[in-house]
């Protein structure tokens, strides 16, 4: 059908629409400026600037957790749609960053927000592309008779870089973003998703301490034996914007309209460098293109939607919109979500 590896529907069939009840995100209130980083590896304001257009990044306070931010964001979801914990069927959890090894943040989250004892999975170790994958996967359960579905994605990265690594660890920060997804009501509709993954690109984005292949052991603690993040930065940076931009002419083309029909692009909030090649690649001026890198960093699974949250708060969405989510990640992984307002 598409060759983008999304499941192939019958001839005729309608994607299986699904709603957006609630929107919801969550920043540390720490902000970690670029002269803060300069003051502690060999880089500098102008550097991070002109490489990623990032200038500032949150930073979670000591008594924060991955589960703390997931709940901060999740709460203002179900307040924005109206619910109570009690009303959620299922609850996904998109991070890298989890909360403890196993179980899954997403366990922790259920307990925490007073949920019913429904499942409550992580969809974890795809990187940035996450949140949206997760989106479909809701939209899927939704389908298959799921009422209400509450989608986190979240990250508290800081935790866990290596902080003299300056190629890496100025880029990213701490935040959750979520949505409530139900069957029907809110004001946005998600009209279909497409995701895909190349893994024959796994090694160009990997952390690699902690797995099979290098075990996290007491041995390997003491001597520092650890594999740290392992980013090649320029083929990254080349299939981000080739598979992000692939990615959101493919789900348009889906829905039966095209590029300029898209009011704005929600893209995954790596580096502006990126943002602005996917722009260019479609011929999207910058007022359809949603930019908040410059005060977050990369912010992981939880980029999009902080991203979609801000935008809504902003007022940069209207009734009739047609917005168009656009991702990806390590894997290599990336989705496209098209959203009706
Ligand atoms: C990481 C990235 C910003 C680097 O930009 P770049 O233009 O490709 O720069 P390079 O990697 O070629 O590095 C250029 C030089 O800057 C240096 N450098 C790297 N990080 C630096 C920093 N924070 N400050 C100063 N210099 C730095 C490098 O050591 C290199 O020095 P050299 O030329 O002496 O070897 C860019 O490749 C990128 O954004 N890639 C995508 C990464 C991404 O999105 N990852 C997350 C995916 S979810």
């Amino acid at each position: 059908m598409d060759g983008m590896g999304t499941l192939a529907r019958l001839a005729g069939e309608e994607a299986p629409v699904s709603h957006i009840l609630g929107f919801g995100g969550y920043v540390p209130e720490r902000v970690m400026t670029n002269d803060d980083w300069a003051a502690l590896v060999d880089t500098s304001d102008e550097w991070i600037t002109a490489r990623t257009g990032i200038k500032e990044r949150r930073i979670a306070a000591d008594d924060e957790t991955t589960l703390t931010m997931s709940a901060n964001a999740a709460r203002l979801a179900l307040e924005d749609a109206g619910l109570g914990p009690q009303d959620l069927d299922e609850i996904i959890v998109a991070t890298d960053t989890p909360e403890v090894y196993t179980p899954d943040t997403a366990s922790f989250l259920q307990h925490d927000l007073g949920a019913r004892e429904v499942p409550a999975y992580d969809l974890g170790g795809s990187g940035c592309a996450g949140f949206v994958q997760a989106v479909d996967v809701a939209r899927a359960r939704i389908a298959m008779g799921a009422e209400r579905v509450l989608v986190v994605g979240v990250e508290l990265i800081s935790r866990l870089i290596n902080k003299t690594d300056r190629a890496t660890a100025v880029l990213f920060g701490d935040a959750a973003g979520a949505v409530v997804m139900g069957r029907s009501g809110g004001r946005a509709q998600v009209l279909d998703v497409v995701a895909g993954t190349d893994g024959s690109k796994a090694e160009i984005l990997t952390l690699l301490t902690g797995g099979s292949r290098h075990p996290f052991t007491m041995e390997a603690a003491r001597t520092g034996a650890h594999q740290d993040l392992v980013m090649d930065g320029r083929r990254v940076f080349k299939e981000a914007v080739h598979r992000m931009s692939a990615a959101v002419e493919d789900v348009v083309a889906r829905v039966g309209r095209t590029v300029d029909d898209i009011s704005l692009i929600v893209p995954h909030q790596a580096n502006k460098r990126i943002i602005d090649a996917v722009g260019a690649r479609l011929g999207v001026d910058d007022e359809r293109v949603y930019v908040n890198v410059d005060r977050y960093g990369n912010t992981g699974s939880a980029s999009v939607p902080l991203a979609l949250w801000e935008a809504v708060r902003r007022d940069r969405v209207s009734d009739g919109d047609l917005v168009v989510l656009t991702a990806f990640g390590a894997g290599f992984h990336w989705a496209a979500a098209a959203v009706q307002f």
